[in-house]
């Protein structure tokens, strides 16, 4: 069953010039590309993202990082896009990230490890929400689907 994942490019990889190499990680492996928006996160809307881990010790350096230049806001879509798209990107630790993984080949620190994914189908739909409004996301006829 198609399911959709949210995703962002953190600000190191706009600065770094690899939007469109990360980017084809996720397109070609199959996933539809449903909404994309580059922005300004505020301290804000960074705290309701990552509210579940508020008081941990690298709260503070995770929204400084991810208010600190514009990031790349995603919506997928596939079937078991969540799953799918975590793999991609690979352990959340770089040092444990397998090569050919988004994360195990683009970066050296958690705190700047490029990009991140929601951990399940609730997570995908509440970080979604906070990250685009309805009319943003656009459900294109995919006439690929059975050569996948
Ligand atoms: S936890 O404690 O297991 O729930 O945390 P984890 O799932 O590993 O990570 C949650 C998000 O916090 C980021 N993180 C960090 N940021 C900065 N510094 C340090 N030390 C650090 N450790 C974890 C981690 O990248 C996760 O963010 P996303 O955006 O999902 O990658």
């Amino acid at each position: 069953m198609e399911t959709r994942c949210f995703s962002m490019l953190k600000p190191g990889v706009l600065n770094r010039r690899i939007v469109g190499e990360v980017i084809n990680r996720l397109e070609r492996k199959g996933l539809k590309l449903v909404g994309l928006k580059m922005m300004n996160i505020s301290e804000e809307l960074a705290g309701k993202h990552y509210a579940e881990h508020e008081g941990k010790p690298f709260f503070g350096d995770l929204v400084s990082y991810i208010t600190s230049a514009p990031v790349v806001a995603m919506v997928w879509q596939g079937d078991d896009c969540v799953t799918l798209v975590r793999k991609l990107c690979g352990a959340t630790k770089p040092s444990e990230a397998a090569p050919g993984t988004i994360r195990g080949d683009f970066c050296l620190h958690t705190q700047f490890n490029v990009i991140h994914a929601s951990d399940s189908d609730a997570s995908a739909e509440r970080e979604i929400n906070l990250f685009f409004k309805p009319e943003e996301i656009i459900d294109w006829k995919d006439n690929t689907q059975s050569y996948l």
